[in-house]
């Protein structure tokens, strides 16, 4: 498929809060290291970066210079960086105080003035959740927006923490950015095989016909993890695995996989669609959540420093959906999301429905399943259906293979990561893989009922490091006579 864009953005300063934060070295700086390295960032392009660690611009960059080679796809040489290394600034200060938007504001109208940054400003929220409000009103009380350049605000997940504290965050961010500039960053949108859902349902013409209820029996969207919550504790007891990964990333793939066909390929016949689907699924009332949804806890999450001890806070999270349309209607979605467990593998697996009469004698087909395709969205990406073929021999004996296509082998390795691609959308305005305000309170009317029927009591259902989650979690696929299945990887 030929799609044309303008790759190159309008040159801009891009401005890091939080910046001595993990996003930020791992993430959000060998992203912008690979979009310079790659051409797709005009050279005036600027980082600025602020937290309240004291670095100087040297510091902060030679502190960059390491995680960078540590993390980034592209390794930085000493030609690279003495590039790149000049893009770099830092402004230490408090984000709830006034001074450090003053401090800001001298040093951007500096860069403006020394690289032609021509007052276009990205303004990234890589801080705790609970800062993001005050930063952007303080961001727009100080009239830092007031350059006669573009404005964007990027907002990391979780977007609130329940319906009513996104609405609220919403209105606040809106008092100095307009909707158009809000770009809410669900770094699973950026991913290639998850863009890939799209073209894969709407570039070939074969799956169309068969995505539905007549020909599909249930859908299974694994996001699993072999790591625990490692050094963010203070995130993660706020949040818990229903809202950093079940409430985003989960919801945007079943969005995704059962959304109908857009109009066009542009940011809102797309979210349009999405919208569409989420309103859909079935809000669980109260006494419906305890059979379709189980919770769970690592072994030794109440150990880990930092964690509460009888901390109730899940770390596993498995959900049964239904989508009530015309498409989907009874059809199964199982969503499941969880820490230390088994393998670091996220996937969707679509199972077709059996074949309607087995001319094989039962002997013959042991190992007959129903089709299935699975998307690998990570590692290994790619995309394989199995499908039941015949044993070579006299015999009519059958067995399940797999047809495969494997990325790497495909197109070669060197994928660009997802924060790659999406701050280089966000720098040329383009809103498709962000969300949109409604997107983001649809997923909430999804999970707050549960957030809200745990909150009346119970705890999550522990589960060995290294399994499946809680018993619970089975016992939801067990009640509709179906099971997990195995990743493939
Ligand atoms: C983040 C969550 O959004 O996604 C993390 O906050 C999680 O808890 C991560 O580990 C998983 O992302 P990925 O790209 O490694 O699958």
């Amino acid at each position: 498929m030929a799609m044309r864009r303008r790759l190159t953005s309008e040159p801009c300063a891009v401005v890091i809060f939080g910046a001595s934060g993990d996003l930020t070295s791992r993430k959000l700086v060998p992203a912008l290291h690979n979009l310079q390295a790659e051409g797709l960032m005009p050279k005036e392009t600027a980082i600025v970066g602020t937290s309240r660690t004291k670095f100087t611009d040297k510091q902060f960059g030679s502190r960059l210079r390491k995680t960078v080679t540590e993390h980034s796809r592209i390794k930085p040489t000493d030609a690279s960086w003495s590039t790149f290394g000049r893009d770099v600034y830092y402004v230490p200060g408090d984000a709830t105080g006034d001074e450090l938007y003053q401090d800001l504001k001298a040093k951007l109208e500096t860069i403006d003035e020394e690289r032609g940054t021509r007052g276009n400003r990205v303004w990234y929220m890589s801080t705790l959740p609970q800062f993001f409000s005050t930063i952007a009103q303080n961001i727009g009380k100080a009239g830092l927006c007031d350059t006669g350049g573009w404005q964007r605000l990027v907002v990391e997940k979780p977007f609130g923490s329940d319906l009513e504290s996104a609405r609220e965050l919403n209105a606040s961010l809106n008092a100095y950015f307009p909707e158009k500039q809000v770009f809410r960053i669900d770094h699973y949108l950026g991913k290639e095989t998850v863009q890939n859902l799209l073209v894969f349902r709407f570039a070939n013409a074969i799956f169309e016909p068969i995505w539905n209820r007549r020909y599909i029996n249930q859908v299974q969207i694994t996001v699993a993890e072999t790591l625990g919550v490692e050094e963010r504790t203070e995130f993660y007891e706020q949040t818990g695995a229903l809202r950093d990964v079940a409430q985003n990333h989960l919801l945007q793939l079943l969005a995704l996989v059962a959304m109908e066909p857009p109009v066009a390929w542009d940011a809102d016949a797309i979210r349009d669609q999405k919208v569409q689907v989420l309103k859909a699924v079935r809000r669980w009332t109260p006494s419906e959540i305890g059979g379709v949804v189980s919770r769970g806890q690592y072994d030794g999450y109440e150990r880990v420093p930092g964690v509460h001890s009888h901390s109730s806070t899940e770390t596993f999270v498995a959900i049964k959906a239904l989508i009530d349309n015309w498409r989907w209607a009874g059809v199964p979605f199982y969503l499941r999301t969880g820490k230390r467990l088994p393998s670091a593998t996220t996937e969707i697996a679509i199972e077709f429905q059996r074949v309607p009469h087995l001319l094989f004698a039962k002997t013959a087909v042991e190992e007959l399943e129903p089709n299935v395709l699975i998307i690998r969205i990570q590692p290994d990406e790619g995309i394989s259906m199995t499908f039941g073929t015949k044993v070579p021999g006299p015999e009519v004996n059958v067995r399940t293979v797999d047809m495969e296509f494997d990325y790497e082998t495909g197109f070669g390795s060197g994928t660009p990561e997802a924060y790659e691609r999406l701050l280089l959308d966000c720098m040329l305005g383009d809103a498709t893989l962000f969300a949109r305000s409604d997107e983001i309170e649809q997923a909430w009317e999804i999970v707050d009922p549960i957030q809200r029927h745990w909150g009346q009591g119970g705890r999550p259902g522990p589960y060995r490091r290294g399994s499946w989650g809680p018993p619970s979690a089975d016992d939801l696929v067990r009640g509709d006579g179906r099971r997990w299945r195995e990743p493939s990887r």
